[in-house]
Formats: C-alpha cells, structure tokens, sequence
C-alpha cells in the first residue's frame, strides 16, 4: 500500500492537506493499534482513552505475563524500549519481573524523551496496566483486540484470558452484534488453543510480510480455525481482499498511520484497519456505526456460528 494507488480519492489523499473523507461507502472498523499510540505512550489509559475519543471501534492490548503470574499490556519482550525507572525492576524480560516491580516504572518517560513534540506531562505518572484493568476502565465504552505475544512462552495464556473475559461478561456464545473481543495471533498454535477453549471467539490469524499470491494460499489452510487474517498491509491488494471476502474471512490489516495508506485500505474494502491514528482514520472512514453491525459480507462469513453449532452438536 504505497501513495500513488490508481484511485482518484488514494491520490488526493497523498496530499496530507487533502481532507479526503471515504463516508459511508465502507465498512471499514478503526483498531487503534496499541491505544492511540501516536499521540500517547502506547498501551496504557492515556493511549486507549485517547483512542476512545477519537473514536476509534476497537482498542488493541499485546498481553504477556509477569513472574508472577498477571497478565499485563505490553508490546516487547523485554521492558527497556517503554518502561523507565530503576534499572532492577524497568530493564529485561517482562517474565521476569513482579507485577509490582514493573508497576514502579514509568510507562510514559519513555514517549516524553522520544516524542517531545507530541508529549504531555503526565505522561510520566503513567504505569503498565494488567489486562484485567484494562478490560474493567473500558469495557463499557469500547471493544476489544488481545493479542498473544509469544504465546509458547506463557503455558496456559489461552485459558487465563478466556476465564477473564468469562468473569467480565465479554463472551458472546449467540453474538448478534460486532464482536465484543477479537482474539489474534501469529501463533497458530496458540489460536487452536483459544479454539477449543471457548469456539465462540472471532480469531485472527496475524501472518508477517510474505506476499499477497503467498498469503491467498494460505487462506484455506487458516479458514479451518480462524475467522479472519492480519497480514501486514504492504500485502494487501484487491485479489487478496477478493479472495478472503470468498471464503466468508475479514481481514483486518496492520498498520497503516499515513491518509494515503489508511484511504488505499479502506477502498479496497478490508474489513478493519490497525493503525496509531485513529483519528485520521475516523476522519477519513466516517462516523462510527453504533452498534457496529456484525460482519456479515455473507452468510458462513459468520463461520464462529458454524465452529459454535460444530462444538454444541458434539
Ligand atoms: O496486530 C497487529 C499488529 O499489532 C501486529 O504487530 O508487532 O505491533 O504487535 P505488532
Ligand atoms: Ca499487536
């Protein structure tokens, strides 16, 4: 997805001046990717209160978990990168350190050093947040896209997350409306597992760069246990659409932060955009529909209704 995409709307978006809103012509979610990490630390309330306000649909959270044993909201493995404070407790591996130790860092020092221009104040006071907060400050206000994040080395994720959003009152065994929570992963693995924990879930497939002929020949292989494919958006072009949309998939591609590229997207029909300015793509994709209307580009594309029936008639 490059600026210069054979579109007349694509073009004038090329130009950041251009206000090129797409309407009601797509169907196209906003995931805030991260919260709305351009414009705050990423994962943590300012990022998702922020991506709430600028109306973003769903919120992402990339979960791992600490040593002992909480499920926190952090995209690397190690804390260096966006945990600031004293070097035994904000530096290495997540899994290594106690909730409380990664509690005592800042999660936003590292925005203000890195992004001055885009940087308040407060956001040194920011701290990591559990999945269990997350899920609590915002599940009447938004919805959700969990992530594992190297699932392998987190035995048992699958069934701690499942439990919560259980506890929460976030599943939808008969889901009539749009997903309350998107579960995705590049770990195959890891999706099966959420697949026989709870059949319900709309799982996504992240799969990283290979190509769009490549990707298409995935897709039947990732239908068998997936409702749909992330795949980076440098991939994504109209045959990969067309050949998702057949087989009844969404497609929600990462992560697109330019008008250019979020317009390139949204036209060529996906389901549902990553990206770190969900205020760019709600400007660019329209008002949010509330409630969203579940996908529904065809009957089986709803195939977590057949994995549903398939698990009740066992
Ligand atoms: O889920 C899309 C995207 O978040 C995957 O990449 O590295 O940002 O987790 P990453
Ligand atoms: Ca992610």
């Amino acid at each position: 997805m490059r600026c210069g995409f054979a579109l007349v709307l694509s073009l004038a978006a090329c130009n950041s001046a251009v206000h090129s809103p797409i309407g009601a012509s797509t169907n196209t979610i906003v995931i805030a990717h991260r919260g709305f990490s351009y414009s705050a630390p990423e994962h943590t309330f300012a990022a998702y209160d922020q991506a709430i306000e600028a109306g973003a649909d769903y919120i992402e959270q990339d979960v791992q978990r600490t040593s002992d044993g909480v499920l926190v909201v952090i995209h690397d493995a190690t804390v260096d990168r966006t945990l600031r404070g004293d070097a035994s407790a904000c530096s290495g591996s997540v899994a290594d350190h106690t909730l409380a130790q990664l509690k005592s860092c800042s999660a936003g020092r590292w925005f203000i050093e890195t992004f001055p221009a885009r940087a308040r104040a407060e956001y040194a006071t920011l701290r990591i947040p559990t999945l269990l907060e997350v899920l609590q400050r915002y599940k009447a206000s938004s919805r959700f896209y969990i992530e594992t994040k190297d699932p392998d080395r987190f035995p048992g994720i699958e069934r701690e997350i499942v439990e919560m959003l259980r506890a929460e009152g976030l599943l939808q065994p008969v889901p009539d409306i749009a997903p309350r929570v998107y579960i995705q992963s590049f770990s195959e693995t890891s999706l099966r597992r959420f697949k026989s924990l709870e059949a319900s879930l709309p799982l996504i497939q992240l799969v990283p760069r290979v190509g769009s002929s490549a990707l298409r020949g995935m897709l039947d292989g990732i239908r068998d246990y997936a409702f749909g494919i992330g795949p980076h958006m440098d991939d994504v072009d109209a045959s990969l659409v067309s050949a998702v949309h057949t087989r009844c998939m969404v497609i929600h591609p990462y992560t697109a932060e330019s008008r250019a590229d979020i317009v390139s997207l949204a036209e060529l029909d996906v389901d549902g955009l990553f990206t770190d300015r969900p205020d760019i793509a709600r400007d660019l994709i329209g008002s949010p529909r509330n409630p969203l209307p579940r996908p529904d580009r065809c009957t089986v594309r709803a195939n977590r209704f057949e994995l549903v029936s398939k698990v009740a008639s066992k």
